[in-house]
């Protein structure tokens, strides 16, 4: 007579998490307890309070959560597991063709908001918005804010049009040397987080490399500093005297920056801004009244 088959039991979610955070780890993820926690409360959706609960006692692991992990040590990036990507306070959709938003554009974003603090109905651009994380966040919250987005990949603009509809925010498939000419003049603060990579860096993490689209990355030109430049000759262009310019790059790139807006005779007040690790990642400068240019050019 053959002996009756046993069923393993179930691994606890404890356990998987544990083994997950290790697996990741193995893998080269940077943070891999919180993705093993984050790829387990995506299956769960019980919030990460709830999920750390769940692990005191024998909740078993919920079906799928190996092939999510599978996915992410093969350096799938998590918010392209999940679907998701957290920027202030709001969740966007994001996946293949996207650029994922960062925590370091949230302190660029800053700097807009606390410079409308007071004004009324802003009118405000973002040159590049990718997922539409800084036009989504600046609309929601200064609610009466008047807010243009551009963006020139149909794939990114597709993601963005899903994050920023809800948001009353309006967006342009174009480019961010020529668009929005109707505005010329009128705006109250640009904000952009354009490519900005040299051409040789290429990013070291797989996560990026190989998911974050190129058109995204690369600024043009081995400084990397074509689209910063035109990004901040569009915003001369769409600003009123007195409107406000602000926009990230990278460290190397600050005193550059800062050299290409002096030089234009366009703009004062140009100043460089820490994120969060000191590192000198934005630039804002606000643009001089027509008198004060020519009074500059010469003329
Ligand atoms: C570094 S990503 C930033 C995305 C988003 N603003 C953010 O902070 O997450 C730069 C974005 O600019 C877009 N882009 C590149 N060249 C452009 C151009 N000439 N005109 C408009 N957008 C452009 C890219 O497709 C990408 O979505």
């Amino acid at each position: 007579m053959s002996e009756p088959t046993q069923t393993a039991p179930a691994q606890s979610l404890a356990a998987a998490v544990r083994e997950a955070a290790e697996r990741l780890a193995e893998a080269g993820i940077p943070s891999p307890r919180a993705d093993a926690e984050l790829l387990a409360d995506h299956l769960l959706n019980v919030g990460l309070g709830r999920l750390r609960a769940l692990m005191l006692g024998d909740t078993p692991a919920p079906a799928g959560y190996a092939e999510l992990v599978a996915e992410r040590v093969r350096r799938t990036p998590l918010q392209h597991i999940t679907g998701v990507a957290h920027f202030r306070y709001l969740e966007l959709a994001v996946g293949p063709g996207v650029f994922i938003p960062r925590p370091e554009t949230e302190s660029v974003v800053q700097l807009a908001i606390d410079h409308v603090k007071g004004m009324q109905a802003p009118r405000i651009v973002d040159l590049g918005t990718g997922s539409g994380a800084i036009a989504g966040s600046v609309a929601h919250e200064v609610p009466d804010a008047e807010v243009h987005a551009v963006e020139f990949s149909p794939f990114a603009h597709a993601w963005a049009a899903k994050n920023l509809a809800p948001l009353g925010v309006n967006l342009v498939l174009g480019d961010l040397r020529n668009a929005l000419p109707e505005l010329n003049g009128t705006v109250d603060v640009v904000i952009s987080n354009p490519p900005y990579i040299p051409a040789a860096a290429t990013p070291n993490e797989p996560e990026v490399a190989l998911h974050d689209p190129p058109e995204a990355l690369y600024g043009g030109g081995a400084d990397g500093m074509e689209l910063p430049t035109a990004a901040a000759a569009s915003a001369a262009r769409l600003l009123r005297p007195g409107g406000y310019f602000v926009m990230e790059h990278a460290e190397v790139q600050a005193g550059w920056i800062a050299a290409v807006l002096d030089r234009t005779g366009a703009w004062t007040s140009i100043s460089t801004h820490l994120d969060l690790n000191g590192k000198e990642r934005a630039t804002s400068a606000v643009l001089a009244d027509q008198a004060t240019r020519n009074e500059r050019m010469g003329q």
